[in-house]
């Protein structure tokens, strides 16, 4: 059984997890505006790994005897236009997601669940891949700049990534 105060902050991050999905899905029409199909794949698969994260969530609240309460979510706020702007949101949103996985970790650990602690620390190993992945794009925009073959060529390498479902937990 769940501890309530746990029960809510699971719900809370379920919620941003399928805000972050739509985050990135309103950044892939951005990418497919620019006519950059790489990128646009690349948000794709993001997509995907932001409704797997939020179904781990989910999922992990019904095996608990939990109760899952889904809230409204917030239309994407996406602040930039061009792929630097927008990469540099990503990394500040997977940032803040990492700062939010650790409150909710605070939270397992002040009602003493280890079985919740134990969990989550998937999901704290994959922020840290998200951020460094996140982190690696962004540089090489900043390399770019206004180099377009070299963004041509970056778009080319960004459509190679393909979403592996991951085993949560
Ligand atoms: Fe679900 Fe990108 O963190």
């Amino acid at each position: 059984m769940l501890d309530k105060r746990l029960e809510d902050a699971f719900n809370d991050q379920i919620n941003k997890e399928l805000y972050s999905e739509y985050l990135y899905l309103g950044m892939k029409a951005i990418f497919a505006d620019l006519n950059l199909p790489g990128f646009v794949n690349w948000f794709d698969v993001q997509v995907q790994e932001e409704r797997a994260h939020a179904m781990g969530m989910f999922d992990y609240v019904f095996e608990r005897n939990g109760k899952v309460v889904l809230e409204a979510i917030d239309r994407p706020d996406i602040k930039g236009s061009t792929p630097l702007e927008v990469f540099e949101q990503v990394l500040e949103h997977e940032e803040y997601v990492t700062s939010r996985i650790n409150a909710l970790m605070d939270v397992a650990e002040e009602v003493k669940d280890r079985a919740a602690l134990s969990f989550l620390d998937w999901y704290l190993k994959e922020q840290v891949e998200e951020e460094s992945s996140v982190g690696g794009v962004l540089a090489n925009l900043k390399l770019i700049g206004d180099d377009k073959k070299a963004l041509f060529m970056l778009d080319k390498e960004l459509a190679a990534r393909v979403f592996n479902p991951p085993v949560i937990g």
